[in-house]
């Protein structure tokens, strides 16, 4: 075996290094790796909770924009007619804004980390408030496709909600400027699972790179965007890991030029 050079060293290689001064037993460094692993998953739910807050305090702001001008256009405009229409705007706005702080309040207090019945629709809806700014941005539409009679799924929300983030981070960067993006949600045919679909028309995924994809620190990104995300590689590793933690499954298909699709599958709630 040719030794590896030290660019390449991976972590779990220096971990062995590290055993072979300190005499650390195999047992020893499968426990370490389980810490590391633990760690980086809470400094991963941390940086989501940032990246999100981010997010949320430009959605937040761009709504108050919203308030502010309908506010003054209701005060120059005293007819009733204009008055209605400045109020009712005023209201989808707000609650606009309503939604985006619970959100980010329910991550930030880890309040649905626990298995429960949710509903993967409203879930999928207030993860597109979060982003709604961000597609428009890039010129992105957006299209949603919620079966009727979709059942809830057995997980802990606010983990699905960052593989939502994810995935649809991943598919606004693939798009570029200009494409388009659906989120469909139905029952899985064999009436188990809920499953959630995010298609994006972008650049695709070359046949030889698909398996690499969900391996951690695996980019073809140079580093974070214009809009500061993405690039460490460990999107997709961490999706899959809160995926198998709840007996799911999530897959890819991918044409280079045409777009992507992922697949989440979870567990219907009984
Ligand atoms: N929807 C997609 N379309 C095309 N390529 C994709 C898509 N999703 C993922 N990829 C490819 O898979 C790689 C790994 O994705 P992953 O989300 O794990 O990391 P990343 O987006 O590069 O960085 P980050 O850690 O910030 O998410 C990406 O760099 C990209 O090459
Ligand atoms: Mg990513």
């Amino acid at each position: 075996m040719t030794q590896p050079t030290p660019q390449s060293v991976s972590p779990i290689t220096s971990h062995r290094s590290h055993a072979a001064t300190t005499g650390a037993s195999e047992a020893e460094l499968i426990e370490q790796i389980g810490q590391l692993k633990a760690q980086l998953r809470q400094n991963q739910a941390m940086a989501s909770l940032g990246e999100l807050t981010s997010t949320a305090t430009h959605e937040f702001n761009n709504v108050l924009m919203t308030v502010i001008n309908y506010a003054r256009l209701g005060i120059r405009n005293r007819d009733d007619a204009s008055r209605d229409k400045a109020l009712s705007k005023i209201l989808e706005a707000s609650e606009r804004a309503a939604r985006i702080t619970s959100t980010i309040l329910a991550q930030a207090r880890n309040r649905s980390d626990a298995m429960e019945p949710t509903d993967l629709v409203a879930l999928v809806q207030d993860t597109m408030v979060l982003l709604e700014r961000e597609m428009n941005k890039y010129r992105v539409s957006v299209a949603t496709e919620f079966a009727e009679g979709t059942a809830k799924a057995l997980a802990a929300g606010n983990q699905i909600q960052r593989v939502l983030l994810n995935l649809l981070i991943n598919a606004r960067q693939a798009i570029g400027e200009g494409g388009q993006l659906v989120v469909a949600v139905r029952n899985s045919d064999d009436g188990e699972h809920v499953e959630v679909m995010v298609r994006d028309s972008g650049c695709g995924i070359a046949q030889e790179t698909l398996p690499k994809i969900f391996q951690p620190f695996f980019s073809t990104k140079s580093g974070p965007d214009e809009s500061g995300k993405g690039g460490t590689g460990l999107g997709l590793s961490a999706c899959k890991e809160i995926i198998d933690s709840h007996n799911g499954k999530i897959r890819v298909e991918s044409s280079v030029g045409v777009g992507t699709a992922f697949t989440i599958r979870l567990p219907k709630a009984s």
